[in-house]
């Protein structure tokens, strides 16, 4: 017997591998930081800054996230986010998680690289011992900043590289192609980094050809102009590449009008390797369950069809493949009954 369907998602094992740290900086935490620090807010309260959560496209989320990183200034600070987010992320089943941290987002106010870096590597530790969620932690490169800044960020993460599994590439895509750091990339690839891009949330699909040709990445995050491809998608089938999409993010930024119209559907067709995420989730209204739940009832996914998503999470993940087998096998124990 299959679990009771309300429950199907909740219990269902997973991990989630696209989630900006800073993007789960709820509204009550940023005024409680802001508090702490004597950080001033442009907004009087909690409800007005959720208010301000309305946004037409990527660059006007960036804007508000980049404004909220603000009040994160000490290694506390670090802490205290990412353990809250460990918190959420294991009563939604989450078994395991890799998180994009944004280091320019935080050097480039002050805030030492060490800072950061030690705040979030405890959480995820004494988390772990918490909660029993095991993660990784991924590096990104902003790209609306010059290639040359990201290889500085670059040398100040190989004192830390046994506790930094790959990079990435985040923030404002259209007019920031992946080719722009092909050098950081191949010298982040040299020091055994793993890599992952944003490619197609935006920008057209010629950026996804370059994240994977250019970039040579590992997983694509969200992919979703990938379809206007054929030969694209043919490609990314061909490879088995990970797309990590993230509905109510896409919901959010204008990239879908309704979720009914979502190319999740479409990407499981044409059987491409997807994972669901929540990307930055106290800015989109749902963390990683959420985006299972959102995409099940305007896409009608069987129990099925997000079984096999949860399973492609294990295994697009940076897990070792004995852990990996383990963890599918606690979701094939969990699909069959157990
Ligand atoms: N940084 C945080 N969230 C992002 C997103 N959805 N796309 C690009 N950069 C981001
Ligand atoms: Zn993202």
């Amino acid at each position: 017997m299959s679990p009771i369907v309300s429950d199907f998602i909740t219990a269902l094992p997973k991990a989630e591998l696209h989630i900006h740290i800073e993007g789960s900086l709820e509204p009550e935490m940023m005024f409680a930081l802001a508090g702490r620090n004597g950080v001033k807010l442009p907004y009087d309260s909690v409800e007005a800054l959720r208010a301000a959560y309305r946004f037409a496209n990527l660059q006007e989320f960036l804007d508000l996230y980049y404004q909220g990183m603000s009040v994160l200034l000490t290694e506390e600070d670090f802490y205290d986010l990412t353990l809250a987010y460990l918190r959420r992320a294991a009563k939604d089943n989450v078994r395991h998680t890799e998180i994009f941290f944004d280091p320019q987002g935080h050097t480039g106010r002050g805030v030492a690289f060490a800072t950061v870096f030690n705040g979030i590597h405890r959480a995820l530790r004494d988390g772990e011992r918490e909660l029993g969620v095991s993660s990784e932690i991924i590096l990104c490169f902003l790209r609306h900043l010059p290639a040359a800044d990201a290889m500085t960020t670059l040398e100040e993460a190989m004192d830390y590289r046994q506790h930094i599994v790959g990079v990435g590439l985040d923030s404002s895509e259209n007019g920031h192609p992946p080719e722009l750091f092909t050098e950081v990339f191949a010298k982040a690839r040299d020091a055994g980094f793993l890599a992952v891009a944003h490619a197609g949330e935006e920008g057209p699909p010629a950026y996804v050809w370059g994240a994977l040709n250019a970039l040579a990445v590992d997983r694509i995050d969200h992919g979703n102009r990938a379809l206007e491809d054929p030969a694209l998608v043919a490609e990314l089938v061909t490879r088995r590449m990970p797309l990590t999409v993230c509905p109510l993010s896409n919901l959010c930024l204008g990239g879908v009008k309704d979720l009914s119209g979502h190319p999740l559907r479409a990407m499981l067709d044409h059987g491409l390797f997807v994972t669901l995420n929540s990307d930055d989730p106290a800015y989109f209204g749902g963390y990683v369950n959420e985006n299972y739940r959102a995409t099940q009832q305007a896409l009608g996914l069987s129990d099925a069809e997000l079984g096999q998503i949860a399973r492609n999470s294990f295994e697009a993940s940076f897990l070792d493949d004995k852990t990996k087998a383990a963890r599918i096998a606690e979701v094939d124990v969990y699909l069959n009954g157990g």
